[in-house]
């Protein structure tokens, strides 16, 4: 299915509007897919790690409590989602978190820096031409042996999992712009090598998780 093109002030207004409920649909919809790529990053303590589109911080701060002594980075487009990360790991008291307004697009660190990149439910709501270009840049910012663990919401594999499909067809915007995609075939494209692959569903809501590595041109 087309993504419905959201220019970046139409996501930014979308999720300034989104960000007070957001935790109460990612509790609903997302949790165990989340507790999954806790799992598949496989954190150590004392790593790099970066998360793209961090939102209200609910990755990020597993991620923190997991990763004390090295360095967490977060960004995100939209500074209310970001504000309510930011009190996350104020709350929480979590060490060695920074958080900056950023796009996925262009990220603002040097390459090969990073162990470790995490990022959930973006690709879901960008354009598919734009699935290379992005994954391009993080294997940008990766370390030749880095890890990328990606979530998103998928394409439904039985028919009650595709509720949603027509809840986005209804109004892309209920569903925060976000549609069932795969990204198999972009990781490849991207040069990335698919080490695990999991389709798990959470109210009838499915999720695709990626865990990838780049591959090494020789
Ligand atoms: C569906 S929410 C997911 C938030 C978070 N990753 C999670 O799993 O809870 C999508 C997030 O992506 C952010 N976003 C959208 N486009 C972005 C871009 N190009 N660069 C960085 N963040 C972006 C939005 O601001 C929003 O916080």
């Amino acid at each position: 299915m087309q993504a419905i093109r959201l220019k970046s002030d139409e996501i930014i207004q979308t999720y300034t509007l989104n960000a007070p409920v957001y935790d109460l649909w990612a509790a609903l919809t997302e949790r165990r897919a989340r507790q999954h790529a806790i799992h598949f990053a496989a954190i150590q303590n004392g790593e790099q790690i970066l998360e793209v589109a961090v939102g209200t911080g609910l990755t990020l701060d597993e991620i923190a409590r997991r990763n004390p002594d090295g360095q967490t980075a977060g960004i995100d487009l939209t500074p209310s989602m970001l504000k309510r990360a930011q009190a996350r790991m104020e709350r929480n008291q979590r060490q060695n978190v920074s958080l900056q307004v950023g796009n996925a697009e262009h990220l603002n660190f040097p390459d090969h820096h990073f162990d470790l990149v995490v990022n959930n439910y973006l690709f879901d709501l960008l354009p598919e031409d734009r699935f290379v270009p992005v994954l391009r840049e993080f294997k940008r910012v990766l370390k030749p042996r880095g890890r990328l663990v990606l979530t998103n919401m998928a394409l439904g594999q039985k028919r009650s999992h595709r509720f949603y499909e027509w809840v986005y067809r209804l109004n892309p915007r209920f569903m925060g712009g976000c549609r069932g995609i795969t990204l198999t075939a972009a990781l490849g494209q991207a040069g990335f090598q698919i080490d695990r692959q999991h389709y798990l569903t959470q109210m009838g809501f499915p999720s695709e998780l990626f865990l990838a590595t780049p591959i090494h041109e020789k």
